[in-house]
């Protein structure tokens, strides 16, 4: 099988190098790409030039413009970069007869509600991140065959992350204040690409299974939640820090103004992609407590 991959050094990115070797062989690129193959997303025609000549069985699209508030200020850069390169990468994908496999957001809805959301519930974007990727979705989904994998509060080992960024605080400060009201499941870049390994291998042999799958790790929390597991784990590891986790204040996102708005409620639903791949989605606390695991050890 070959595989092209795109965004090959983003969170996601990183990890699908890794999951996707032992498929067969893997052309992985980045915008910034030596060589002649561009994989520049704000250069449409010359992404789909790239895949005609690579010709793969399969296309894994892990880029994005994912500057949340940033795209506030540069919508048409964002709708290039999330909608019109997948469309462009979608109509390529038919051309060659291959499989095209794209990752969502939750930010596709508005964020009401308590109750973990369904792939077929009405959307309603809050920001230009959540419009340009819903109508990214919407582009993919026209084309033959796609996977497209909605997900939530993305972190990995590599890069900046939520996790690294509460214990830099929790060295520097002995208070902190955090949103409590939006609520989600951190999900870690391993889990998405290890998940999206087995489902090509799945599709493959079963193409009725092509479609749009909520794709999280199980369970639920805030950030303020998730901020207190984060500096409990550190304190048993014996790391020195100022903060303590009483000392973390609960806030609601009213008193944390951002440039785009973010959905309260971003619970997915994911017994679809669970019965359908057969597979069992392990707790948010499981990834997060092994990536922290890796680093307070050293
Ligand atoms: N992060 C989250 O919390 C989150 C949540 C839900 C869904 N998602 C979705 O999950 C997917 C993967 O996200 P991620 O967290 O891995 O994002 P990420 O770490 O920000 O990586 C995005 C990748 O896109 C590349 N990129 C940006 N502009 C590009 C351009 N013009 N041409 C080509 N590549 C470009 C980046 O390249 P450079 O490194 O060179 O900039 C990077 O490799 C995305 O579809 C995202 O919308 C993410």
């Amino acid at each position: 099988m070959k595989i092209l991959l795109l965004g090959k050094n983003g969170q996601v990115g990183w990890e699908l190098q890794r999951s996707l070797a032992p498929l067969g062989e893997i052309v992985a690129l980045d915008q910034g790409e030596p060589g002649d193959l561009c994989a520049d997303f704000t250069r449409p025609d010359a992404l789909a030039e790239t895949v005609r000549r690579v010709a793969p069985q399969v296309i894994v699209n892990a880029a994005a413009y994912t500057a949340v508030d940033k795209a506030e200020a540069e919508p048409e850069l964002a709708r290039t970069i999330n909608a019109l390169a997948p469309a462009v990468l979608a109509e390529a994908a038919d051309k060659l007869g291959a499989w095209l496999v794209h990752y969502s957001t939750d930010y596709v809805f508005d964020g009401s509600g308590e109750q973990p959301r369904v792939e077929t519930a009405p959307t309603g974007p809050l920001s230009v991140y959540g419009r340009t990727k819903l109508a990214g979705e919407h582009a993919v989904a026209r084309s033959a065959k796609h996977l497209i994998f909605r997900t939530s509060w993305v972190y990995a080992a590599r890069g900046a992350n939520f996790a690294k960024t509460m214990l830099r605080l929790a060295a520097e400060r002995d208070e902190l204040r955090v949103i409590d009201d939006q609520i989600g499941a951190p999900t870690g870049a391993e889990l998405l690409a290890d998940v999206t390994a087995h489902a090509i291998r799945t599709v493959k042999s079963q193409p009725e299974l092509a479609g749009l799958y909520h794709l999280a790790a199980s369970g639920e929390t805030s950030w303020h939640a998730y901020a207190c597991f984060v500096i409990e784990q550190a304190c048993r590891a014996g790391r020195p820090l100022r903060l303590a986790t009483d000392r973390i204040e609960a806030i609601p996102t009213a008193e944390y103004p951002t440039l785009a708005q973010r959905p309260l409620n971003s619970r997915l639903d994911t017994s679809r992609l669970q019965r359908t791949f057969g597979l069992c989605l392990p707790d948010w606390r499981v990834g997060v407590k092994r990536l922290l695991d890796e680093w307070l050890v050293r």
